[in-house]
């Protein structure tokens, strides 16, 4: 079922004014597989569960919410967030309810093997900004907007980059995802000064994500969020692995329908609760925007 939005220009500075603490967090890494769209579709849940509206946009290619959120696999390039980058961008996200079993405000536009179409516009002058552009001339409702960022550092993520408020990062305590940070910050830094962005998106914190009980991971769960934090960035409780998340990934619900009583939802209430206080516009412990 499908549910198209389409947002009048005349009514863009009404809702504006109602949609001054739109957050727009970015879940974004210098490597695959460490949670992002894990994340991204749980902490939709959670934040939609309390009563807030929240879109979820695929930006990835490979399309993962599709299998994650149980939709089709293959929606029209126009239904898709490729059309925002087509250049004939009109307004009209197409928003998928998705759980509306369980919540009846989580939305998805889709994402999907259309965006490899759209890499070269993209790349064109401006291609960035468009994600941007079109938030502003088409104004979304939404409290929380989501972006599910591939995890290769190109045009997709930097227009993510432009548009966001907030950046989230995952990642895994071995030696290839911390690397893989250590990149996402240079290119954060490379990207904000390249682009020149007058509003740059401030770190909401860091996350470890699918720590296991081997040796390696232990040790840099432990050495990994002082580091970031003696840097200025918050650093989430970390998620440890636990089958539930396939589990839950393969039934094609949140871990909460999953098991309303898992381990890890402590841990994502943590972030929820960050994401919460952005969204009612609250003030909250230090969130770096890259010492500017
Ligand atoms: N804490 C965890 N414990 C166990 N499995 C997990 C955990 N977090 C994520 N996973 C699993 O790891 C796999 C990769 O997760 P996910 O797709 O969310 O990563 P991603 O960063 O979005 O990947 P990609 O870079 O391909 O987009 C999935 O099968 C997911 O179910
Ligand atoms: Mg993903």
């Amino acid at each position: 079922m499908y549910r198209s939005t389409t947002v009048q220009n005349l009514c863009s500075s009404i809702i504006n004014t109602a949609m001054s603490k739109q957050m727009r967090l970015a879940i974004m890494t210098g490597a695959g597989g460490v949670g992002k769209t894990t994340l991204a579709v749980n902490l939709g849940y959670e934040v939609a569960r309390l009563g807030y509206k929240v879109a979820i946009f695929d930006l990835d290619p490979q399309g993962s919410i599709n299998v994650a959120c149980r939709l089709n696999k293959t929606p029209a390039p126009k239904a898709t967030t490729a059309w925002i980058y087509s250049g004939f961008f009109d307004g009209t996200y197409t928003l998928t309810p998705v759980w509306e079993k369980y919540v009846n405000t989580l939305e998805v536009f889709q994402g999907g093997s259309a965006l490899f179409k759209i890499m070269s516009s993209l790349a064109q002058p401006g291609g960035c900004n468009l994600l941007k552009e079109a938030l502003t001339e088409y104004p979304l409702p939404h409290d929380l907007i989501i972006f599910d960022c591939p995890a290769t550092l190109e045009h997709i993520p930097k227009s993510a980059l432009v548009a966001a408020t907030h950046l989230l990062v995952p990642l895994m305590p071995d030696a290839k995802a911390v690397d893989g940070t250590r990149v996402l910050l240079d290119w954060y830094g490379a990207s904000i000064q390249e682009l020149q962005l007058i509003s740059q998106p401030s770190f909401l914190g860091f996350v470890i994500n699918n720590m296991e009980d081997g040796a390696e991971h232990q040790r840099l769960s432990k050495e990994l969020p002082p580091r970031y934090e003696a840097r200025g960035y918050h650093v989430f409780p970390p998620i440890k692995h636990y089958t539930g998340f396939v589990n839950a990934w393969s039934e094609g619900v949140p871990l909460r329908v999953h098991r309303s009583t898992h381990a890890a939802l402590k841990p994502i209430e943590a972030i929820t609760g960050a994401i919460l206080k952005v969204v009612k516009g609250e003030k909250r412990g230090k969130t770096k925007s890259n010492g500017r």
